[in-house]
């Protein structure tokens, strides 16, 4: 039987885990949440898992709205999911379980991955990033043998505090990118609008110029060679982070297949 993996991913560490988890499973399809098409899950599948990044103590967008719009007809296979973070989960994985419910689904088992936080709007890196990454290099190893022995975890209810917290904040994330500014060092190569998932940026006269559907990754920001892309006064000074093993073309093609 087959496997797949559905993914979110603005900086490569979601992406890494998705690689790795599906090397380790064999058969396994990787598919990009960030697809517009609905999608019908219609083949039979032995595991079903998602492996997205912490946003706001809960799930992008994108997540929530692939989660919606899909088609699960295959409830028997044993669900998984995977959040990736930097610092705290909060209801990621609850949110996760409870969109499921919707469905006819619970997930069968559901864990964290601590990874080197990319929010670099609020934040500069914060941790040694190959002790962090070794770390997660051996939580994603332990992850992956409860995966093949299908280990069975209960997921509780989101607390409604957070709740209430994150529904404020994704309410404001797709303004903020009225804020980012592209400096004169900007050579228009296009690898921002390569990674952005969300289809957010068109190269108008070598420069990127933002639309109005931003998820908040901070892909662009991330990725961009030059430091050209920055948000207020905020991020100028701040190091730049992107999971080591993935490649910004590598990104960029799993989200298109
Ligand atoms: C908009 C945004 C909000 C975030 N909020 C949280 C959060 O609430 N808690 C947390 O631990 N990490 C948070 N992070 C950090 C990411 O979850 C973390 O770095 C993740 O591994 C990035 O995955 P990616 O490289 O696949 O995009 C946030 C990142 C972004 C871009
Ligand atoms: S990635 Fe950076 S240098 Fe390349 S077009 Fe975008 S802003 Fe300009
Ligand atoms: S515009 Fe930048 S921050 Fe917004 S979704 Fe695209 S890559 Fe992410």
């Amino acid at each position: 039987m087959e496997n797949i993996v559905f993914y979110f991913s603005g900086t490569g560490n979601s992406l890494k885990v998705a690689k790795t988890l599906a090397k380790a499973l064999g058969n396994c399809e990787i598919v990009s949440m960030a697809k517009a098409e609905k999608i019908s899950l219609t083949k039979p599948c032995d595991t079903v898992g998602f492996v997205y990044p912490v946003y706001y103590w809960g799930l992008p967008k994108t997540v929530v709205e692939f989660v919606k719009n899909t088609n699960f007809n295959n409830t028997a296979a044993y669900y998984y999911s995977i959040a990736t973070y930097g610092g705290i989960v909060g209801n990621a994985i609850r949110q996760l379980n409870e969109l499921l419910n919707e469905h006819g689904i619970t997930l069968n088992y559901g864990e964290k991955i601590r990874m080197v936080g990319n929010y670099i709007i609020g934040y500069d890196i914060f941790v040694n990033i190959n002790k962090c990454l070794k770390q997660a290099d051996k939580k994603l190893f332990s992850i992956i043998v409860n995966i093949k022995n299908r280990k069975i975890k209960t997921i509780k209810k989101p607390y409604k505090i957070i709740e209430r917290n994150y529904k404020e904040a994704m309410q404001k994330i797709s303004l903020l990118v009225k804020e980012y500014t592209v400096n004169e060092n900007c050579v228009g190569c296009g690898i921002c609008k390569e990674v952005c998932p969300a289809k957010n940026i068109e190269i108008i006269n070598k420069r990127p110029v933002f639309k109005d559907n931003c998820e908040q990754c901070v892909a662009c920001i991330q990725w961009c060679p030059k430091k050209a892309i920055n948000y207020k006064d905020k991020t100028q000074k701040r190091k730049r982070y992107v999971h080591p093993e993935v490649s910004y073309k590598e990104l960029s093609e799993y989200n298109n297949k």
